[in-house]
């Protein structure tokens, strides 16, 4: 599932993480990647050891945990300290598979990454080229959202930045490790919320929606990885 978040960030949020990632230092992507993805990738990362990345950082987990759709979409266990890449004219990130392990650098925790999120920084209309490819058993799906907006889908899948043509594509990127691992079943568990939501909305709090509020819940219980 390709998941649409709207509006993590408001457009006046997303100008004030553009101003501090464009007075920070920026370093060629392919130094933190793994052997074989670094010959598909050719673009620039934010450092890690700028300033103002931790605080950077710290405001893309925070949005993202405030956004109900997307705790419900990812059920996040563990989020990755999120990062910021950028690409110019000419630079793109070839297919490629992300690493199902991630060490968390702040205490070095072995993370599973079930969940990969774009954040997409820049407006659609300032570039060209620049779109994430992610392929998955419904074929493949050209994502280019608007700046502040963030697209979630299985890290398991294969997928690519096509190259940038003209401006500069920003984006913020990271992985949560689930509560619940397959995503086959975070899917239903994410449609049953949702429809409950909606149920709620028009009926109230009838007996057989708490029962089935119930129900949700304790499939997280039976699914949740221990
Ligand atoms: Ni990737």
């Amino acid at each position: 599932m390709l998941l649409h978040i709207p509006s993590v960030f408001t457009k006046t949020e997303v100008s004030q993480i553009r101003q501090a990632l464009d007075v920070g230092v920026w370093v060629n992507g392919a130094a933190t990647a793994g052997p074989m993805a670094a010959q598909a990738k050719h673009n620039q990362q934010f450092s890690t050891e700028s300033s103002e990345y931790p605080a950077l950082s710290q405001s893309i987990v925070s949005a993202l945990e405030r956004h109900p759709l997307f705790v419900s979409a990812a059920l996040p266990r563990h989020i990755l300290p999120p990062m910021f890449n950028r690409y110019a004219v000419g630079e793109t990130y070839g297919n490629h598979v992300d690493n199902a392990i991630q060490m968390d650098g702040r205490t070095g925790a072995r993370v599973r990454t079930d969940v990969s999120v774009t954040v997409f920084l820049s407006e659609p209309e300032t570039y060209e080229g620049g779109e994430l490819v992610v392929q998955d058993t419904y074929g493949s799906h050209e994502v280019k959202l608007p700046a502040g907006d963030a697209i979630v889908y299985p890290a398991s899948s294969l997928h690519r930045v096509e190259p940038v043509t003209s401006g500069v594509r920003t984006a913020s990127f990271l992985w949560v490790q689930s509560l619940v691992s397959d995503a086959w079943r975070r899917n239903m568990l994410f449609e049953l919320d949702m429809n409950l939501l909606k149920l709620r909305g028009q009926l109230g709090n009838t007996p057989e929606i708490v029962d089935l509020a119930g129900h949700y819940h304790n499939l997280i219980r039976q699914w949740s990885d221990s």
